[in-house]
């Protein structure tokens, strides 16, 4: 599988036969590495409701014909919008054509358009992705929680965790759940694209190399294989 970091949170999928894209965030995205009217996948996956996960979604989803993959209120919000949907809920999983998607918990909040008419989202979410034989944990935006150590406990070849802090968990909280989670490899996301969540990604690589956890720090396009 190769996944390629488009900012944000916002990650391609490549499989050998699928092309999917996580919390697709770039028409405002001031670090996007592609234009949203670029984008070629067939199935959309979402953690939450936020317009930082979820500002292209219906866009690249109407104009690919794919699936947004979410949970049930999300998938049902843009189902409602005309888009093919297909809902989850944290705990479940379903086997697609490319590959299983279990949505996990995430300890945030989900909602659209937030201030003074907000749309409940439903509960935000992680997501976790086998296909090829690998699997991964995309945590979406979420505080540490000890039952992590249960995300990891069937191997993980990557795990792709937020560092920014302020709305998700910073670098030292990360750090503790790369303890739990023992990924094969882990990628720092949800920092720098704004001045409240300025991190220094490589500084939380080396304190992550200190206890034991291989990082590998992502610019905006470019990619890893797993
Ligand atoms: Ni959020
Ligand atoms: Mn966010």
């Amino acid at each position: 599988m190769k996944i390629t970091f488009y900012g944000h949170s916002c990650f391609l999928i490549e499989t050998g036969t699928h092309r999917l894209i996580i919390d697709p965030f770039l028409t405002d995205n001031p670090d996007a590495a592609v234009a949203a009217k670029d984008v070629k996948v067939d199935h959309v996956l979402v953690t939450h409701g936020h317009e930082d996960h979820t500002c292209d979604v219906l866009e690249i989803a109407k104009a690919n014909d794919a699936t947004v993959v979410a949970n049930f209120e999300i998938a049902e919000y843009f189902g409602a919008k005309g888009a093919k949907f297909h809902g989850l809920n944290p705990g479940g999983g379903f086997t697609f054509p490319f590959g299983r998607v279990k949505l996990t918990i995430a300890h945030h909040s989900s909602s659209l358009n937030a201030g003074l008419n907000p749309i409940y989202m439903g509960s935000p979410c992680g997501i976790v992705l086998e296909a090829e034989g690998k699997r991964i944990y995309h945590a979406g935006d979420t505080a540490l929680f000890l039952d992590m150590q249960l995300i990891g406990r069937a191997g993980l070849d990557l795990a792709i965790l937020p560092i920014g802090d302020n709305y998700t968990m910073g670098p030292a909280d990360a750090i503790d759940a790369l303890d739990l989670l023992k990924p094969k490899v882990a990628v720092p996301m949800h920092f720098n694209t704004w001045p409240p969540i300025a991190q220094d990604a490589a500084a939380f690589a080396r304190a992550a190399a200190d206890r034991g956890h291989k990082v590998e720090v992502l610019k905006p396009g470019t990619s890893l294989t797993v």
